[in-house]
């Protein structure tokens, strides 16, 4: 297709694959994705934030707010012509959108929203770093009372919490304001232009563009002159300096443990003052953070809206998945039905009682085909079901089916109207 997207070392794909830094999530492990996502819905509405969703593409500029001189804008971004000749471009990113629809839509702040959402990024696959990549992520926006960015970071480090992930660092830093960057800048320039002349055009160019996007950079070669370049803190204004300290405070008072990391500045153009990252220590530095977040006081302003501070995060799910592994939370469980139903009667009686079972709320399953009964047992055993539940002539003349626990092999004949019910109260106590 011409203007389509080319990738010359994938020239011999098999197309009837996931495209190269894509995956397929199948059951059982998908389980574990209705897990995270329900326990993240599930606190983040604790905490009063209500669902948002935003289109999987939007008009190109939206991102191009998240800052010109960054590689997810230069250089990985999805972008194309639709076929009414729109500039488009697919989510590298979940902050953006929300803000875009924010100004679009004018909520009465504080407007507090949390999303889960896929994003698309054009970077070099490895383990932690995908082609598309799904976040779970909240924005507050309309306050910048540190009290919220306190409240954002305590959502976070719950949730790891509660998910049983425990060697997780939370990284906070200041980024500063509009008012205290010109001088940093400055100075981050003035140190590194002696440097880049031996650390190639990329440094020369960052440099004289945008030089935080040097403290961001992964590169070996760069890291010693990074560790040694001026820090963010000592250029604060005092009110950004004060947001910084109040925001320590309430971590604190919240028994929120974080180390501070001058040289954290993120990947984006938009960040300003607070700004965070938690990083598994489970996972290889390259891809270790498996969220991060931060303040953009001026996003909805550059957009055209009314001056709205604003603070949020997103969350890596792959990315966490792969933590939880290590640390072995939230492990994939194979789903189980409570009860198979072997049917050796014929006619319509299985789908019945089957359907009797699924409406009184108990997982249940059946096989289809007319398969041999002995087929259908092993079918139930390869389940996982924890009753097997027979319908056969002689016992159904008599009103009564066969109720098998497929864990002790005990077998109980129980009358067939009472089955939802004897089994519930089965179920039920094992689940208690
Ligand atoms: P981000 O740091 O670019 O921030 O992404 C958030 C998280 O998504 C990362 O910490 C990482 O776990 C995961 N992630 C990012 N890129 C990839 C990738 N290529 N493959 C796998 N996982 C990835 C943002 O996107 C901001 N919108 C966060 C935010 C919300 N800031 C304020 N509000």
């Amino acid at each position: 297709m011409p203007g389509a997207m080319s990738d010359p070392v994938d020239a011999s794909r098999d197309v009837y694959r996931a495209p190269v830094g894509t995956r397929d999530v199948l059951p059982p492990e998908s389980g574990r994705w209705v897990e995270i996502v329900a326990a993240f819905a599930t606190r983040a509405a604790r905490f009063g934030y209500g669902l948002v969703v935003t289109p999987a593409f939007e008009h190109l500029e939206v991102f191009q707010r998240v800052g010109e001189t960054t590689d997810v804008v230069r250089k990985e971004m999805y972008e194309m012509l639709d076929r009414g000749g729109r500039r488009i471009a697919l989510r590298p990113e979940g902050t953006a959108p929300v803000v875009r629809a924010y100004v679009q839509h004018r909520p009465t702040p504080p407007w507090k929203v949390w999303y889960v959402a896929p994003n698309f990024r054009y970077e070099r696959p490895q383990r932690g770093r995908y082609r598309q990549h799904y976040q779970l992520g909240a924005e507050a926006l309309g306050v910048d009372d540190p009290a919220v960015d306190v409240e954002i970071i305590e959502l976070v480090h719950g949730y790891f919490r509660d998910l049983g992930l425990e060697q997780v660092t939370l990284l906070l830093n200041s980024m500063g304001d509009e008012r205290s960057r010109p001088a940093y800048r400055e100075a981050l320039q003035a140190y590194f232009r002696p440097f880049a002349a031996d650390l190639g055009a990329d440094f020369a160019q960052r440099v004289e563009e945008n030089p935080m996007r040097i403290l961001d950079s992964k590169r070996d070669d760069w890291q010693e002159v990074v560790e040694r370049a001026p820090q963010m803190y000592d250029y604060l204004t005092d009110e950004s300096r004060e947001h910084f300290e109040q925001v320590e405070r309430g971590l604190d008072a919240l028994g929120i443990r974080y180390e501070i990391a001058p040289r954290l500045v993120r990947g984006f153009d938009y960040y300003t003052r607070t700004a965070f990252e938690f990083v598994s220590d489970a996972l290889d530095a390259a891809q270790n953070a498996i969220g991060g977040g931060g303040r953009y006081d001026r996003l909805a302003e550059e957009m055209g809206g009314p001056p709205t501070p604003g603070i949020g995060f997103g969350i890596g799910i792959e990315r966490m998945l792969i933590a939880c592994d290590a640390e072995g939370a939230v492990p994939a469980r194979a789903a189980r039905v409570d009860a198979f139903v072997v049917d050796a009667v014929g006619g319509l009686e299985a789908a019945v009682l089957v359907a009797e079972l699924r409406e009184a709320g108990l997982a249940s399953d059946r096989a289809f085909g007319g398969r041999s009964v002995k087929a259908q047992w092993k079918l139930a055993d390869r389940s996982g079901a924890r009753f097997g539940v027979m319908l056969a002539p002689r016992e159904l003349a008599r009103g009564h089916v066969a109720v098998k626990d497929l864990v002790t092999g005990e077998q109980v004949e129980v009358e067939r109207d009472r089955v939802p019910a004897w089994l519930l109260t089965r179920v039920g106590e094992e689940r208690r």
